[in-house]
């Protein structure tokens, strides 16, 4: 198999810095270091980032952080840049979350800015793209995709082993409706298929498309048995080893 399974944690904005450090142990356990079958990483909020960071020392749980800000330093009072994520051990961090693009504002013109600065940090970026309920039933869904996906133009032909997709349907997200395998399929064939018109063939290729909505382990094994699916971006049911370590178990059944 070129592309092996990528299960991540989307802590959002819940958990105490206890908690926090409980749950990454348990997902230390569950991801089970002697075994690299399945990629896992977690991405707490900022201010839980050292705690988890040194729960999860010397496993291959991998550090990822919630969003940065697009410039390297300077004033930006309440902004993180991704050069202070790097400071602190973080490996990658997640950009253009449906939230951050909802509720926050974000266009796909900051995240492009967000992209080209987190790489040139030397931090892996995942990228979360995906439509919105009204968009899908307007028939917009792979036009919503393309416009999104053009910001893999801030990636460097050299730099492209360092991004991951995460597609996650807006009208998924939180609302315990996943997409069918089906639906889920088409539309990861379909951002492979962009990834490959921007980033060449060969990227396309190896580039892990996430799903991320509503994944949970009674619907993991399905979602994650289609040829294009090669991970979960999991919320809801990241929050508690209970929850999430199935999730890890159905990818690492199907490697
Ligand atoms: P959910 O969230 O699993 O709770 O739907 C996924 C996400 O927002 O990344």
């Amino acid at each position: 198999m070129i592309r092996t399974k990528y299960i991540a944690g989307n802590w959002k904005m819940h958990l105490t810095k206890r908690r926090a450090s409980t749950l990454a142990r348990d997902i230390v356990a569950a991801a089970d270091s002697s075994d690299s079958a399945v990629k896992v990483a977690v991405f707490p909020t900022f201010v839980h980032l050292d705690h988890v960071r040194r729960n999860i020392r010397n496993s291959n749980v991998v550090l990822g952080a919630q969003n940065c800000y697009g410039k390297k330093e300077g004033a930006f009072t309440g902004e993180i840049s991704p050069y202070m994520l790097r400071d602190m051990g973080v490996q990658v961090v997640m950009l253009g979350h449906s939230e951050r693009r909802h509720i926050f504002g974000e266009t796909d013109k900051m995240i492009f800015e967000k992209v080209k600065i987190a790489l040139r940090a030397k931090i892996d970026v995942m990228l979360c793209v995906g439509e919105t309920l009204e968009e899908r039933q307007a028939g917009q869904t792979f036009e919503v995709l393309v416009r999104q996906l053009k910001v893999l133009k801030a990636v460097k032909p050299t730099q492209s082993s360092r991004i991951t997709i995460a597609y996650e349907p807006v009208w998924a997200i939180g609302t315990g409706e996943t997409a069918t395998p089906q639906i889920a399929q088409e539309a990861h064939a379909e951002c492979r298929r962009l990834v490959g018109k921007v980033l060449g063939d060969d990227a396309a290729q190896h580039i892990q498309i996430l799903y991320g909505g509503s994944m949970k382990g009674s619907n993991a094994a399905e979602l994650l048995s289609q040829p294009d699916v090669d991970g979960g971006l999991v919320g809801g049911a990241s929050l508690t080893g209970d929850d999430f370590s199935p999730i890890i178990n159905a990818a690492r059944a199907l490697s």
